[in-house]
């Protein structure tokens, strides 16, 4: 983990939020290649997710919500991690991670806490009861600060969506079975963030909620974990690092009936990646209640009116990039060197073509921006004209860039450039009137 955290600041990928301050635990700023490969993977997620579906379609709804939304989500009174304090030492913990038990169960986290030892201080049997703790972030809306002005950052994206269900609906003249997709950020105030950009306190979700028939649920259900499983694959996630876990009923959310996780094996074993959830009518009848507003739906086919089932893949930007950060980083021996290389999927590469002029050479300087010209704003590309040819191609190598495009002085007579792949190391000549459909054809 230390390793991966180094290497992703050194390359630019990921900085502690506030790192001159000394950092803030469980926020993380996205680097330069981080944000280019955060991007990549939301596009890529929109469109899978959105574009190749006909019946989903986007939203963007507002971070804070109306703060009745929370209450009748159930997220003011269960939105809740539990606590414990060592009286010995003062620190404070996930109960369940002390306890080694997957639960939110207080008695049971009692039990299993008796014989334990604080992990900070080693000291046995001086654990409080442990108890819960509301992990949503409390803000004022307006210049009074009471009661009745207090609201919630969201602790999901989700709840936008439901609030607007009818709308999205009734603007788009929606048949079930349709979906509305939305990605943003999510605030959770979490006990023990860390595991570096796994558990955070500020993260980006990509939620799709799907709404069906209640007799239809199942099926969507199983259709959207293999959906789901398949797309983080095309990302770059290797098969033998994914796995299913069905949740039991104490690890399920409050709202859900069944639940599945994607798991992948981190460095600290395999853990929670991608949540899909059957949500039943839980959110649309529980905001019907609170709003006054009837969200049920007339089915035109069987003349019935019903509440529609929800079926939620709901995945963290951060957790994947990480993920794919990990299944992308390889080490082999070059000449004996240990050559460092990213094999990003062309889709995902934060940069996808570095143009690298041989030497400063004006004649070559203007060759090469010519090129960087052609070929950039469709792509991410990068021009590097400093240090030697050897040392650019292994910094391209370390951030995952595909290609690699050499001008050099016979560029200015035979018009062609080299192209070297990242994988293979190969390298191709090829003519510059040539290279935008060649680079097109190899990225696509
Ligand atoms: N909406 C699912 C989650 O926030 O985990």
């Amino acid at each position: 983990m230390e390793e991966l955290t180094s290497f992703a600041k050194r390359r630019g990928f990921i900085f502690q939020a506030s790192e001159i301050y000394g950092g803030i635990g469980g926020f993380w700023d996205l680097g330069p290649y981080g944000v280019e490969l955060a991007q990549n993977i939301k596009q890529s997620w929109w469109r899978h997710f959105v574009n190749r579906n006909f019946n989903v379609v986007g939203l963007d709804s507002t971070i804070i919500q109306h703060p009745r939304l929370w209450q009748a989500s159930g997220h003011v009174d269960t939105f809740v991690d539990p606590m414990v304090d060592c009286k010995a030492c003062k620190h404070r913990f996930r109960a369940d991670h002390v306890a080694g038990e997957d639960t939110n169960d207080l008695d049971k986290l009692a039990t299993a806490l008796a014989d334990k030892a604080c992990p900070n201080c080693g000291e046995k049997g001086t654990f409080t009861e442990p108890r819960q703790f509301n992990m949503m972030f409390k803000t004022h809306v307006g210049p009074v600060e009471d009661t009745g002005s207090t609201t919630y950052l969201r602790p999901e994206t989700a709840g936008g969506i439901f609030a607007q269900y009818d709308n999205v609906r009734e603007t788009t003249r929606a048949k079930l079975p349709f979906g509305i997709a939305q990605i943003g950020k999510a605030f959770r105030n979490e006990i023990t963030p860390g595991d570096f950009i796994f558990r955070l306190r500020e993260l980006t979700q990509m939620e799709l909620e799907v709404f069906v028939k209640p007799d239809e649920a199942e099926k969507w259900y199983e259709f959207w974990k293999q959906y789901c499983m398949e797309w983080v694959q095309s990302i770059g996630l290797k098969a033998d690092h994914i796995r299913l876990h069905d949740h039991a009923d104490d690890e399920r959310a409050h709202y859900a009936a069944a639940s599945v996780d994607i798991q992948f094996e981190y460095p600290f074993g395999f853990k929670e990646l991608y949540g899909i959830a059957n949500r039943t009518d839980y959110d649309l009848s529980a905001h019907a209640k609170e709003s006054g507003k009837d969200l049920s739906y007339f089915d035109e086919e069987t003349k019935q009116r019903y509440v529609p089932y929800v079926i939620e893949p709901s995945v963290g930007v951060e957790r994947l990039l990480m993920a794919v950060l990990l299944d992308a980083y390889d080490e082999e021996q070059v000449d004996g060197d240990t050559r460092v290389v990213l094999r990003f999927t062309p889709e995902i590469a934060p940069v996808k073509i570095a143009v690298l002029p041989l030497s400063k050479r004006p004649e070559l300087s203007e060759l090469s921006r010519e090129i960087f010209k052609e070929i950039a704003g469709d792509w991410r590309v990068e021009y590097d004209e400093t240090q030697s040819i050897g040392r650019r191609y292994r910094r391209q190598d370390e951030i995952g860039t595909p290609y690699c495009v050499t001008i050099d002085f016979d560029s200015l007579e035979d018009k062609a450039v080299t192209v070297r792949d990242r994988d293979s190391m190969q390298q191709e000549r090829i003519a510059i009137s040539e290279l935008k459909s060649y680079l097109t054809q190899k990225l696509s």
